[in-house]
């Protein structure tokens, strides 16, 4: 960080500050701004001609500039000398800001306080560091969760499923997850399920646990009130218990209108009550359905009502003299009255805290109900989810536009401390066409938590269900990913120990190219894989910008020549492809991909060493169970250092806890950008065949070898 350098000016306006009106402005010193959420938006880097984001949380479909389902008032500016802080406006209430061409930044907030967090980084890195050891590193998300997900809303019955189970299986595509929307319960009641078209679903999961593949179930925030007494016990206790979300008398329960029939209430998650009731309605659940996780949806929270069924009073609660620029300029548009009364305070100042609330609760249930390591996934986030949840960017639509947002969205979501993040693949709402789900199914093989998920009515969209071609497609993409898990895994323990962003935008690694600062069509996994997806339909190309580095082409090995650094280079994309590089000095770990990670973490290890200038590479890997609780707390993991440097790749394993290291074992070497054949390589001093040892022109490598992991290795070319 420079010295003496202004990063924050509020002599650009008045300070005010009211009971119902807070406002702050400031200059920022350059345009480079990142953040704010939740949004969709054209570009990763702001617009700073007079945009406003309000910050409301709404069950609101993706639409360009609106208030979505989350509330992230956090953004990152990189300095003009490429310095780089970060800023957190800690408030919940109604907001937003406005981005104008000074550079500044304008706050408008209708409750709480002025209560500003500055990072100074000096890195976008470090910001995201010093941010999340502010308000929560995120989880260590089981390794089930980072393989490939299912779901879709209608899937009519269980045989449904079953049939695309069966496809997956029949085309060999990975497949680590498969979910249960609102169709699998009994009318939409939450703790049930639907017992005619679900016949015999528990006897059905505990088969696909079976098979290597997990179960994560759909809970909505609102239980009916109106069953028959004596039938609907998750409502009846809590209607006992007193934790439901309250009228503005704080007495009587608010009751609204959701997908369950009839009226409904909904759980006030900030009622260590609630909590508790909560986490004991999952785990007896758990008992009936053995799921592996849980999804949290419309927990914005969402309501078919505006306000709730008597409506909402006129008072300044409900109708505030400054109503910020969130849709229609309504603080209760499908959703509660503000003056509604939570355990925390009036919804007035709670509302985007809902979703929020309600993730400590369910991990809190998984763990208890399954004794294992929760996945959680969550449609309404705040500042500080990451900790508890995993987070997709919602009803998105299936066309070309959605996808490229979905890119932007995620790196948003890695700035915000909750890495786990995807889109629906292939877009939610309309029918998808089969090349742009091709597209987004290569897409989507790179997002943090790849899932494809898709509303009711619309056509199905399984990568099984295009036929033969496609799925060969879908299952060598998805077959890069589950080889690459081992790295990605790595990078989710960086950002749980460390803070560090999984996606990030290139100009995370090349601050100071400020070309990198505006890039959201390509991204990174960590610093050293990017992804340069086909964003266009009829593309069979893609115009790929080289910041200075060495890179070299994933499926060949070929460096991409010098001459096209700091250039955009047009690289070939036929349908079957989505562009990937490696960038030289780093050493990722991999593993033989499989159709589960079940059996995908047994199968041999290999490293690919790509190297940069001046022939050396270093990386690490991370291995543990993939589903204890705290694994990272009670020391219970393999972690070692790879580093290679004058023709001689060396571990060093720094931590040697976890026992299931020792059955597994490297069987391939990869080098990217070696000179010349070596002479001979040795493993542990002894010599490889020449046969294990394959050169090809382009500086590639490739040495098999067999080596225990849980031991440190030391390959030498000579
Ligand atoms: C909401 C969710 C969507 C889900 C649907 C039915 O629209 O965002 O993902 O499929 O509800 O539960």
């Amino acid at each position: 960080m420079q010295e003496g350098r202004l990063r924050w000016d509020t002599s650009l306006a008045n300070l005010v500050f009211s009971q119902q009106y807070l406002h702050i402005a400031t200059n920022v010193p350059s345009s480079s701004v990142f953040g704010f959420g939740e949004h969709q938006h054209p570009s990763f880097k702001h617009n700073m001609n007079h945009i406003a984001y309000g910050m409301y949380t709404k069950d609101q479909s993706p639409k360009m500039y609106a208030n979505l389902y989350g509330v992230h008032p956090f953004y990152m500016c990189i300095e003009k000398d490429s310095n780089t802080h970060g800023v957190l406006f800690l408030n919940s209430n109604a907001q937003d800001v406005t981005l104008c061409p000074e550079p500044s930044l304008t706050f408008r907030t209708i409750g709480g306080v002025l209560d500003f967090y500055i990072f100074l980084g000096p890195t976008p890195e470090n910001v995201i560091q010093q941010y999340t050891e502010t308000i929560g590193r995120p989880h260590l998300p089981p390794y089930w969760s980072l393989g490939y997900q299912l779901s879709r809303w209608g899937y009519p019955n269980i045989g449904a499923v079953e049939k695309v189970v069966r496809r997956m299986e029949q085309y060999g595509i990975p497949y680590d997850v498969q979910y249960g929307d609102i169709d699998y319960m009994d009318r939409q009641l939450d703790f049930t399920y639907d017992k005619d078209n679900y016949a015999g679903l528990p006897e059905f999961i505990q088969e696909l646990k079976k098979d290597g593949l997990h179960y994560v179930i759909i809970l909505d925030p609102f239980l009916s009130k109106d069953q028959s007494r004596g039938t609907y016990q998750p409502y009846e206790l809590g209607e006992q218990l007193g934790i439901w979300v309250n009228n503005s008398d704080g007495v009587t329960p608010a009751v609204g209108k959701a997908l369950s029939p009839g009226n409904s209430v909904y759980p006030d998650y900030s009622n260590p009550k609630t909590a508790d009731w909560w986490t004991q309605m999952c785990v007896q659940f758990h008992n009936v359905l053995p799921y592996d996780g849980i999804w949290i949806d419309m927990n914005e929270p969402s309501n078919f009502l505006n306000g709730q069924i008597s409506g909402c009073a006129h008072n300044n609660l409900n109708y505030p003299p400054y109503v910020p620029r969130i849709s229609d300029y309504s603080l209760f548009q499908n959703t509660l009255c503000p003056d509604s009364k939570s355990f925390l305070g009036d919804l007035y100042d709670t509302h985007s805290l809902f979703g929020w609330s309600e993730a400590a609760p369910t991990f809190q249930a998984i763990k208890e109900a399954t004794g294992k390591r929760p996945f959680v996934l969550s449609r309404s986030t705040f500042v500080g989810n990451g900790k508890y949840t995993a987070h997709w960017l919602g009803d998105n639509h299936a066309v070309w536009e959605d996808m490229h947002m979905s890119i932007i969205g995620i790196l948003e979501f890695n700035l915000f401390g909750i890495p786990q993040v995807g889109a629906d693949i292939c877009g939610f709402y309309y029918d998808t066409t089969l090349e742009l789900c091709l597209r987004w199914t290569q897409l989507g093989a790179f997002y943090p938590l790849s899932r494809n998920h898709n509303a009711i009515g619309q056509k199905e969209q399984d990568p099984a269900v295009f036929g033969i071609e496609f799925a060969a497609i879908a299952r060598s993409t998805l077959q890069i990913r589950y080889s690459l898990l081992p790295y990605l895994y790595t990078l989710f323990y960086e950002a749980h120990a460390f803070g560090n962003t999984v996606a990030r935008g290139l100009m995370h690694e090349f601050t100071a190219d400020p070309e990198t600062h505006g890039i959201d069509t390509a991204f990174l996994w960590g610093s050293a894989l990017m992804i340069a997806p086909v964003l266009q339909e009829g593309a069979r190309s893609v115009d790929v910008y080289f910041p200075e580095a060495p890179w070299f082409d994933y499926y060949t090995g070929d460096k991409v020549p010098a001459s096209s650094h700091n250039k955009y280079a047009s690289i070939h994309a036929p349908l079957e492809k989505i562009p990937l590089f490696i960038r030289g000095g780093y050493i990722l770990p991999t593993q033989t991909p499989a159709t589960r990670t079940a059996k995908s973490r047994l199968n041999p290890f290999g490293l690919v060493v790509a190297l940069d200038d001046q022939g050396e590479a270093s990386g690490s890997l991370f291995w543990d169970d993939g589903e204890s609780i705290d694994t990272v707390e009670n020391g219970i993991y393999f972690f070692a250092r790879y580093t290679y440097r004058e023709g001689h790749l060396k571990t060093s394993i720094v931590d040697n806890n976890y026992r299931g290291v020792n059955s597994l074992s490297y069987d391939m070497i990869q080098f990217l950008g070696v000179t010349s054949r070596p002479n001979g390589v040795t493993v542990n001093g002894k010599s490889i065949r020449s046969s294990d040892i394959h050169f090809q022109g382009n500086g590639k490598l490739i040495v098999h070898i067999s080596a225990p992991l849980g031991e440190e290795l030391d390959l030498m070319l000579q």
